[in-house]
């Protein structure tokens, strides 16, 4: 392959860790369903095996506390106190502050060095506060305060995390500054609740406090006003009631994912219970399923994962070696679908050359070559099979791939056809028992019923 090749190594796009399950509020909006969360404490010798995740995960990536409420833990500060110095600027959690902190442990909070700390605040009205948390008598107002000048005291980032209601809508253009001033946040994204599924019950609550598109279209201009121009103020309108009800209509499962929407990402993420059991990337991506507590060397598993999850990724794309003779076809083919039949026909190379190019190739982890680029070859051919193809050719036999299908907009607007709009692919290949990738071509290839023809991409 006559092109540059990038070598990388593969990281997990973040790691996703509850240390305490259960939550001292019942926010209305919150996507929990608690009607099906059992509360569980993590103790700290089980978080410490998630310690070795920290060098496999980049900026951000590395969430201590994520879907409920760290505070509840006993052991949180010295949970955080764990945490190798040389990985903490990856680290942060998520608080409401409910819960009447100690000064030592919010004095810890601020020194914790983490890079920053996400607390959720959606309004300075004490008696909103508690009908929109669901609590009464919250140490909220008190904690934030404290923590604010302990952390200005000892550079701890804040962000503040808002949400978009109908009942607090009107008072966010004040609350955007008034916590600007008092709390300098280093980002504040105010955000319309994200659809969840939950009791009937839950749902009907929040829906009573969700905003309709007319709404929020004429709330807009007065929260970007307030806003000023500050790129680190995020305001997400995206998600209004009318998307809520509809998805609810649909009983659309949150939880869900076509492993295809984001080419070369699949299964990247961990989740961790505060049971200490967990999983990658969406339940629906892959079934491995592991313990904390049984793992023995956890940094050696999860290198291991990242292999089998770049494994299984490859194999999504892989439909079988091209040969020619009737039996023992596709002895390694996976994908028994019907395309496969295809596969038996033999190959002619054609000497033309269909506008194409390949942009991008990536080397992870010595193994996963990641391929991706355009071509128009097998968009004005492909009439027969309704297959797209991709074929390597290592030295004398072919090995046919499905690529996955990116939009191009560009590539249709340079050479002024719209056709191409859909001509970007993305590719990875397991190149385990290929050739040096120097020495594989790369080929755009269709099938007209008796053989698959194919012009040469790079
Ligand atoms: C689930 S909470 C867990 C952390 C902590 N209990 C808290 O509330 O700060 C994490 C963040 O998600 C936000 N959140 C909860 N429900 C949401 C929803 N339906 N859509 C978008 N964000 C939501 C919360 O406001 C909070 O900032
Ligand atoms: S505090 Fe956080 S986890 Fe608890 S109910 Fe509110 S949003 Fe949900």
């Amino acid at each position: 392959m006559n092109t540059v090749v990038r070598n990388e190594k593969k990281q997990y796009e973040f790691v996703s860790i509850d240390t305490a399950s259960p939550c001292n509020a019942r926010c209305i909006f919150c996507f929990n369903d608690w009607a099906n969360i059992k509360g569980a404490l993590m103790e700290p010798e089980v978080f410490e095996k998630t310690l070795p995740l920290l060098d496999m995960t980049g900026y951000d990536g590395f969430y201590v506390s994520c879907l409920f409420e760290p505070t509840l833990n006993p052991n949180f500060t010295k949970i955080l106190s764990m945490i190798p110095e040389a990985g903490k600027n990856k680290a942060f959690f998520t608080t409401n502050l409910v819960k009447k902190l100690s000064e030592d442990e919010l004095l810890a909070f601020s020194k914790a060095n983490l890079d920053h700390i996400n607390i959720s605040l959606e309004t300075y009205d004490r008696t909103l506060y508690d009908r929109l948390t669901g609590t009464k008598g919250s140490h909220f107002y008190e904690n934030l305060e404290r923590l604010s000048v302990l952390s200005k005291e000892n550079g701890m980032k804040i962000r503040l995390i808002t949400m978009i209601l109908k009942s607090n809508i009107d008072e966010l253009p004040t609350l955007i500054k008034r916590s600007r001033e008092e709390i300098s946040p280093v980002r504040h994204e105010l955000r319309t609740p994200y659809y969840f599924k939950a009791s009937d019950a839950q749902m009907d609550v929040a829906e009573n406090d969700l905003l309709t598109r007319k709404e929020l279209d004429e709330k807009k201009e007065a929260l970007i006003a307030a806003a000023g121009g500050d790129e680190n103020i995020i305001i997400d309108l995206s998600n209004d009631l009318e998307s809520f009800k509809k998805k609810r209509a649909e009983d659309f499962d949150t939880h869900v994912t076509n492993s295809c929407e984001r080419p070369g990402s699949a299964n990247y993420r961990v989740r961790i219970e505060s049971d200490g059991t967990g999983h990658f990337g969406h339940r629906a991506e892959t079934k491995e399923l592991f313990d904390l507590h049984d793992l023995n060397d956890p940094g050696q598993y999860f290198i291991d994962a990242l292999i089998r999850l770049q494994s299984l990724e490859a194999s999504n794309y892989f439909l079988g070696e091209i040969t020619e003779k009737k039996k023992g076809l596709f002895s390694f083919g996976k994908k028994k679908d019907e395309a496969l039949k295809d596969l038996t026909l033999p190959v002619t190379l054609l000497e033309t050359r269909t506008p194409s190019s390949l942009d991008e190739a990536v080397l992870f982890d010595g193994r996963f070559l990641h391929l991706s680029g355009w071509e128009a070859f097998s968009l004005r051919n492909n009439n027969v099979s309704g297959q797209r193809m991709l074929l390597i050719k290592d030295h004398d036999r072919f090995i046919a791939f499905k690529p996955f299908t990116t939009e191009r907009p560009d590539v249709a607007a340079a050479l002024s056809d719209d056709s191409l709009k859909d001509s970007g692919f993305y590719l990875v290949i397991d190149t385990e028992g290929l050739s040096a990738i120097e020495e594989l071509s790369l080929y755009s290839a269709v099938s007209d019923g008796e053989k698959i023809i194919a012009e040469q991409i790079a």
